[in-house]
């Protein structure tokens, strides 16, 4: 069976692909918009109960275990829980801000987890704007000395950036930072409330204007780089295409979406159906976006949670109605990027598009019209839809 195939089967038979864990809410940034609910009370995991989810999760076969937090480097015993997953042979992820990502913990992280991937926040082009959003002087230039200290360790690392109202006037300077350093970036292009319901992250949503722009410049990329010799081209991951010559890729999506599981015939996503999100005190959500939670390890095993949730069945169900809602939009409505679980945050209804997503779809349409009258293609028929991701991603460089 092809590899896409499976994918695709873990989605129609609910076969546990990704789990994303947020070992704690501790962290050693303050950013201003983040989602996480600090004031979100219970017993935190212990590391047997972490031993027995990662071996549940591997008796499921699950691929994919991402790490974050809060900052995940705060739990302290983030490399012994880290070093577990990978000897079980998870793909590991870490989601971290990279601010203690260096010396002594930056070569332990590579000797004795050997993650996959790690995925670094960057907030803006200049200390001026990163500092504004981490709350934390100095935590910019700190970050590009780690960035590079990583990179020197043979870490494989990838960028991402939530476009803000803050730093959307350095979004071209953002691109050009990640290609001198030779990094992959993933913008998301929202800013989504607390997950206490609090809306008030969004004070800083980006403007129309800036993600048109964003758009804008991705159709830039894409055409330089449909004009380049393609030995010329950079490189370009799974889903991604590349960048300026010898640069990497750009590519706009949510941040729930791990890149790799196209969609199932009948479902919008694979929140529920392919993926989970679990807090630091064990309650299991279907996405890190969707806080509805289905069940908490301290009273079920995530087995029986997989297999038996009333909560899960909802959200499985509720996903193949969203896809039936978005679908009604035509071809346009990949490009509202749609997630039920912003929606349910947004008005307590997952099937109802709320602003962002209209606003983003409007925005991504005129860039691409804008980009096709550029390219002399304006009255060419237009071309096919892409395959449809999981969230996204929703335009690439
Ligand atoms: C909550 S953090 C956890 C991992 C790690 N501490 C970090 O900052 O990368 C996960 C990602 O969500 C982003 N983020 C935080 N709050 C957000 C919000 N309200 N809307 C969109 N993205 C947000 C962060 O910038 C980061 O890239
Ligand atoms: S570094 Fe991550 S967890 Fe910490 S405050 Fe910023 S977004 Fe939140």
């Amino acid at each position: 069976m092809s590899f896409e195939r499976l994918l695709l089967r873990t989605w129609s038979d609910n076969h546990l692909f990704s789990v994303l864990v947020e070992l704690t809410y501790r962290c050693n940034l303050d950013c201003f918009f983040c989602y996480n609910d600090l004031g979100l009370r219970g017993r935190p995991l212990s590391v047997e109960q972490y031993d027995e989810l990662f071996a549940d999760l591997r008796d499921l076969q699950v691929l994919n275990l991402t790490l974050t937090g809060g900052e995940p480097l705060a739990h302290p015993d983030f490399l012994r829980l880290g070093a577990r997953a990978r000897e079980l042979g998870f793909v590991v992820r870490i989601k971290s801000n990279g601010h203690a990502l260096r010396g002594a913990m930056a070569r332990r992280i590579r000797d004795e987890i050997d993650p996959f991937l790690v995925e670094v926040s960057l907030h803006g082009a200049t200390a001026a704007v990163h500092d504004r959003q981490t709350r934390e002087p100095g935590s910019f230039e700190r970050l590009l000395a780690n960035l590079r200290e990583m990179r020197g360790l043979g870490l494989r690392v990838k960028l991402n950036s939530t476009l803000t109202a803050w730093n959307e006037h350095e979004i071209e300077d953002t691109m050009a930072l990640a290609d001198r350093l030779e990094l992959p970036l993933q913008i998301d292009p929202e800013v989504t409330p607390r997950d206490d319901g609090d809306r008030e992250p969004q004070s800083i949503a980006p403007s129309r204007a800036g993600v048109r722009r964003l758009f804008e410049l991705l159709a830039e990329r894409a055409a330089a780089a449909r004009e380049r010799p393609v030995e010329q081209a950079g490189q370009a991951g799974p889903g991604e295409q590349a960048g300026p010559a010898g640069a990497p890729s750009v590519q706009v999506s949510r941040l729930a979406d791990d890149g790799l599981a196209p969609a199932a015939a009948e479902k919008h996503c694979g929140a529920g159906s392919s993926g989970i999100a679990v807090d630091p005190y064990g309650n299991v959500y279907p996405c890190v976006q969707w806080r509805r939670p289905v069940g908490n390890l301290h009273e079920q095993s995530i087995r029986d949670i997989w297999a038996g949730s009333s909560g899960l069945a909802d959200v499985r169900t509720l996903t193949v109605a969203a896809k039936k809602m978005v679908d009604g939009f035509g071809a346009a409505g990949q490009l509202l990027n749609f997630c039920p679980g912003n929606a349910a945050a947004w008005s307590g209804d997952a099937l109802q598009v709320y602003p962002a997503a209209l606003s983003r779809m409007e925005m991504a349409q005129q860039a691409q019209a804008g980009g096709q009258e550029q390219d002399g293609l304006a009255n060419r028929p237009a071309p096919a839809p892409a395959p449809r991701k999981t969230l996204l991603p929703i335009l690439q460089s």
